[in-house]
């Protein structure tokens, strides 16, 4: 009855709402409420950019904004700044005492960190890690579950200049591996584990067995989250509490050049290993801190600000850790799930801590959706006053029902576009000025120039769909894959000329020149908010002895927006059954992470290839997606299509 209800009423609100001005009272206060930045900003986006960057606390003035030699980009030269400084020393001097985290650990254990003290422990560390031998420069790996000692992390880095590259806690012990050897990390910071659904995530003995493959790392320190007992390694590994407590609290923030790299991120591509995306300092700082400010229109004094994502991802990074602290903001720090122990945790900690800005992703929101409005209606969730959205595309139902059910049917909700490598936000309401369309990432951030063409590069103007493009580059945008500059001009530059930034996006601009992203174009999967890419899973499927072949593709799903779906072809004298179903779901687990296993996978003699061999990728999507075929000239196998068609098919049938 219930969800019947729910139904219907979004489908009234679909239909008589289709677009959202900002409400008054909240116009009246935001930060950003005359429309005229955004001229200003288009007329003079260096001089906007700059203005921007005043934002921050600089040790020496820049002399140059930009120097764009295309494809690549440098901001704010001469210039010379702290990353940690900004997050935590201006704020010390004015509001010690202001929580920047509410932390609670999914067992129900709380802390609250108040600026002080984050720059206590980041100042203590930052001399452990000196201790341990890293300096300017050097890279520092993290793996960490979602407890205050990994913003403090990052931070104790920033403030002596070592590059961090966090490695999401849900990655595999070969993932780690690969990337702590890609940037040859000196130090490796995690802990002994981390909570996740009332089990313990092994992340020390993750780090381990990744360890032991990695000649560069030369000391590990392990922070006791759950306090087991995990295995030391004599000389190698460190304690991170005593070497902590046993060290000074002053240690003062190294001046970085503008352009110095912060971090290093790594994100999947169409092909290959990983790419590490390089941060810089200046620019990136002031594209989390501006967007944040704006977009999420946010009163340090009075806002519990709470961005639900993990920071092993680029949105903790700009909007857990960088954005809100150089804002000297308080967010919510929330280490486990959102079902543990029952469906409503999350909205037992709106209720509990007055949180005002929540922000999270469409595949959590549809979630909440299957869960019923019985769960949030059971707590008081008056507090909020905005929504934010991200990783995916939005669809109208996911929008109107969170606004609903969520925010009270009041609140604004801004679906926020952009990537690991923009570093911030690049399409987005601003939540005073834009009138929503549930649906609509809306327009481009002021001093972003984003357009839509076609495969020749022209503008197909409004009313028309294509590929999303940004035609100048921005502040926080990467600067380069690390390792491998060669990689980052072609696979950003290659499509559209040096000029133009290809995200691999598509597009379509509405009448009123409204951006509706349409997901990727390229090879890479949109797994519940997290990429991943076709190749990173077939790769590992053929990794195991019983794979001739594996093609992946991504499948729409109501839920996580694409299902992994996997066509393997086993070795001769091999069952595809059940067994080796299983065996392979887990074996992609043990390589790349549980995210990346496949929700389905067909077993087939052979795979639909052109006549130079290169697996048709785009008709086993058709087939996934119990689509027509598309164009199958080029095919050299056609029988075989028939074949996966019809298996695919009745797997579909049992599973659903
Ligand atoms: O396809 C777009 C999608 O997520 C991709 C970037 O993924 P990642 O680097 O992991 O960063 C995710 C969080 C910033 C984009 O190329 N994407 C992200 N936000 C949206 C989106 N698609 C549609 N609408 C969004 N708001």
């Amino acid at each position: 009855m219930v969800q019947q209800h729910v139904e219907k009423t979004i489908e009234a609100l679909l239909q008589e709402r289709r677009t959202f001005d900002p409400p008054e009272e909240f116009a009246s206060r935001a930060h950003a409420k005359d429309s005229s930045i955004f001229e200003q900003a288009s007329a003079d986006p260096e001089g906007w950019w700059a203005s921007q960057a005043q934002r921050l606390d600089w040790f020496d003035e820049w002399h140059t904004v930009l120097e764009w030699n295309p494809p690549h980009h440098q901001w704010f030269l001469g210039g010379r700044l702290n990353a940690a400084h900004n997050c935590l020393d201006r704020h010390v001097a004015t509001t010690p005492d202001r929580v920047a985290y509410h932390w609670i650990g999914e067992p129900g254990e709380t802390r609250a960190v108040t600026y002080e003290q984050l720059h206590e422990e980041v100042c203590r560390l930052a001399n452990v890690l000196k201790g341990l031998g890293v300096g300017k420069g050097d890279r520092v790996a993290i793996y960490m579950p979602m407890i205050p000692e990994l913003p403090a992390a990052m931070l104790a880095c920033a403030r002596i200049g070592a590059p961090h590259s966090v490695v999401f806690g849900g990655f595999s012990a070969e993932s780690l591996r690969d990337r702590i050897n890609d940037a040859a990390c000196k130090v490796l910071i995690t802990a002994d584990g981390g909570y996740r659904r009332g089990q313990v995530v092994p992340l020390k003995a993750n780090a381990d067995e990744a360890v032991a493959q990695t000649p560069s790392i030369e000391k590990v320190l392990v922070v006791r989250r759950t306090g087991e007992d995990v295995p030391m390694v004599e000389g190698r590994d460190v304690d991170y509490q005593d070497a902590v407590s046993g060290a000074s609290a002053e240690c003062p923030a190294e001046p970085m050049d503008a352009e110095d790299m912060l971090y290093i991120l790594y994100t999947s591509g169409t092909t290959g290993k990983p790419k590490g995306i390089v941060h810089t300092t200046g620019g990136y700082m002031t594209g989390v801190s501006s967007t944040h400010h704006l977009v999420f229109d946010v009163k340090p004094e009075s806002d519990v600000y709470w961005c639900a994502a993990d920071i092993g991802w680029v949105t903790g990074h700009s909007y857990i850790v960088y954005g809100p602290l150089a804002n000297g903001c308080t967010s919510i720090l929330y280490e486990g799930a959102p079902d543990w122990p029952d469906k409503d945790r999350w909205w037992s900690i709106v209720q509990d801590y007055g949180v005002t800005i929540l922000y999270t992703a469409p595949t959590a929101i549809r979630t909440f959706m299957k869960w019923g409005t019985e769960l949030p209606a059971k707590h008081d969730l008056s507090s909020l006053r905005l929504l934010g959205s991200v990783g995916e595309p939005i669809n109208p139902e996911a929008w109107i029902w969170y606004q609903e059910f969520i925010g009270g049917g009041k609140t604004p909700v801004v679906d926020t576009w952009w990537q690991t490598e923009t570093g911030a936000i690049m399409i987005s309401a601003l939540p005073g000025i834009t009138t929503l369309k549930p649906g609509s990432a809306t327009k481009p951030f002021p001093g972003v120039d984003a357009d839509v063409v076609d495969e020749q590069g022209n503008s197909v103007g409004r009313g028309n769909g294509g590929y999303l493009v940004l035609k100048r580059p921005t502040p926080s945008m990467l600067r380069t894959i690390f390792g491998d500059d060669q990689r980052y001009v072609e696979t950003y530059f290659g499509k559209f000329g040096p000029e133009v930034y290809f995200p691999g996006d598509g597009c379509k601009l509405d009448d009123d020149g409204y951006f509706w992203l349409l997901g990727r174009v390229d090879d890479v999967m949109n797994v519940a908010g997290h990429r991943i890419s076709t190749y990173e899973v077939e790769s590992a499927l053929v990794d195991h002895q019983a794979v001739a072949e594996a093609a992946v593709v991504g499948r729409v799903d109501p839920k996580e927006g694409e299902a992994i779906v996997a066509f393997v072809t086993p070795k001769a004298a091999v069952t595809g059954d059940e067994a080796l179903l299983q065996e392979l779901r887990e074996h992609v687990a043990k390589v790349i992470g549980k995210i990346a296993r496949p929700h389905s996978i067909v077993f087939t003699d052979d795979l639909p290839k052109t006549r130079s061999g290169k697996i048709m990728r785009r008709l086993l999507r058709d087939v996934a997606e119990e689509r027509d075929l598309g164009d199958v000239t080029t095919l050299l196998n056609a029988p075989i299509l028939d074949e996966i068609r019809t298996k695919a098919s009745s797997l579909r049938a049992r599973e659903e």
